[in-house]
């Protein structure tokens, strides 16, 4: 693939490692940045031939296959409807816009325009997290139940983050996209969300948008995603998802303590990984943060699907939902109270059952929970089918 890079900060640059690793045989043949110094100098690290500092140029080129956006929030929706204009395969970053109205926009915009678009959520295409789906779909853990994801970090790398109007949001927008699209994909993406509940505040920074909230985004089915984000956390980056299903669980931590721990006392300490805080003492590396972060699946799948002609596993409209969400957050924090997922766009199922498990011991009873004690005995905790009695019954020595 031949690619348009929009933006040379700090994700376009671990985007173009990942593009670019290896023995890739994709490339970036032209940068587009806002400073002429910035955009010669990551055309010179990455060896593009065009560098640019205007945005139309770098799209508009005729050898570039697909766009990259690598913008702050506030450029999103414009980048993309240049990409449109010029007809050119579009990927962006997230949070696919500062709210759901930008980004409705930017969906209907590309399917308009006929355009491959593609949704850069990193997350959802980490070794452990594909692994763990896997096994979610296979039916390991049973019914999905409750999925839990955190993303904390000590806050942003860049003043325009920090700013409302450039932003959109604080931590939710900015880290809770992630943790939605995560439990999306683990409850089920044609499963509706229909209601969410949220807390947030400011708590620590002199800044408008939230620095810390909590989410609960309730499905149909009755399953909930929970959300845990803070631009407040001390110690790095937390990145961690739990599952649990009606038959099993899944703990996932992606970044801190993932079984390589380092000492140094800072002689020759470097940069260690996104967000450390410190490069002495005990540190948690990451062995290879393009791969451990999902980007060199996510751009194989992205590729994979430009070349076949087909939607990639996630897409503008996952962006859109994921946005609708994130501005129910935002207005049940102010009004405390659950508010509805408003979702004028919904292609997944018109109605999910309730999750109901409930398993038979016999032809009378329901089972409750069965127990290994330990004396070796086993308790059974029964339902009676009829009345309603719950019982208890114990099988073996005691
Ligand atoms: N894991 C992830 O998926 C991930 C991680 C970090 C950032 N992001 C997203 O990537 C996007 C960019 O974030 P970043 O961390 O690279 O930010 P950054 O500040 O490091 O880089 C932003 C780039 O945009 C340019 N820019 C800034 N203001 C501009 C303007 N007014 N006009 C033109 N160019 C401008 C900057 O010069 C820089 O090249 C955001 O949407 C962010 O949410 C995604």
């Amino acid at each position: 693939m031949r690619i348009a890079m929009l933006g040379s900060g700090f994700i376009g640059r671990f985007y173009a490692e990942s593009l670019q690793g290896q023995r890739s045989r994709d490339r970036i043949v032209s940068i587009y940045s806002r400073r002429e110094t910035s955009a010669k100098k990551f055309a010179s690290d990455y060896g593009c031939a065009h560098w640019t500092t205007e945005m139309e140029e770098a799209i508009a080129r005729p050898d570039v296959e697909v766009v990259c956006i690598s913008l702050p929030n506030n450029l999103h929706e414009q980048a993309v409807l240049l990409c449109c204009k010029h007809k050119k395969a579009v990927i962006t970053t997230k949070p696919l816009g500062r709210n759901a109205i930008e980004a409705r926009r930017m969906l209907e915009a590309v399917e308009k325009a006929g355009i491959f678009n593609g949704y850069l959520e990193d997350l959802v295409y980490t070794p452990k997290f594909l692994k763990a789906l896997e096994s979610v779909k296979n039916g390991a853990l049973g019914r999905i139940l409750w999925s839990k994801s955190r993303e904390t970090h000590p806050g942003p790398h860049s003043d325009w983050f920090w700013d409302l109007e450039q932003a959109g949001g604080g931590c939710i927008l900015d880290l809770g996209c992630h943790c939605v699209e995560i439990a999306r994909n683990f409850i089920g993406k044609d499963i509706k969300p229909v209601e969410v509940m949220c807390w947030a505040d400011t708590q620590v920074k002199p800044i408008e948008a939230e620095d810390h909230a909590i989410g609960l985004v309730k499905y149909e089915t009755g399953a909930i995603g929970q959300f845990e984000v803070s631009w407040t956390f001390r110690g790095g980056l937390d990145l961690r998802d739990e599952v649990m299903g009606t038959e099993g669980t899944i703990w996932i931590n992606n970044f801190l303590r993932t079984g390589f721990e380092m000492f140094t006392t800072g002689k020759g300490a470097d940069y260690v990984s996104e967000k450390t805080e410190s490069n002495t003492g005990w540190l948690f590396p990451v062995g290879d943060e393009m791969n451990d972060l999902g980007y060199n699946h996510m751009f194989t799948d992205m590729f994979n699907s430009i070349e076949k002609g087909i939607a990639p596993k996630e897409t503008f409209y996952d962006g859109y939902v994921v946005n609708e969400i994130m501005d129910a957050c935002y207005r049940s924090s102010k009004t405390k109270k659950w508010e509805p997922v408003n979702l004028e766009i919904w292609r997944g199922k018109d109605k999910s059952e309730p999750i109901h498990a409930v398993g038979d011991y016999d032809a009378g009873h329901y089972l409750v929970k069965k127990e290994t004690m330990p004396d070796g005995s086993v308790k059974v905790i029964l339902k009676d089918k009829k009345t309603g009695v719950i019982s208890q019954t114990v099988i073996g020595n005691r």
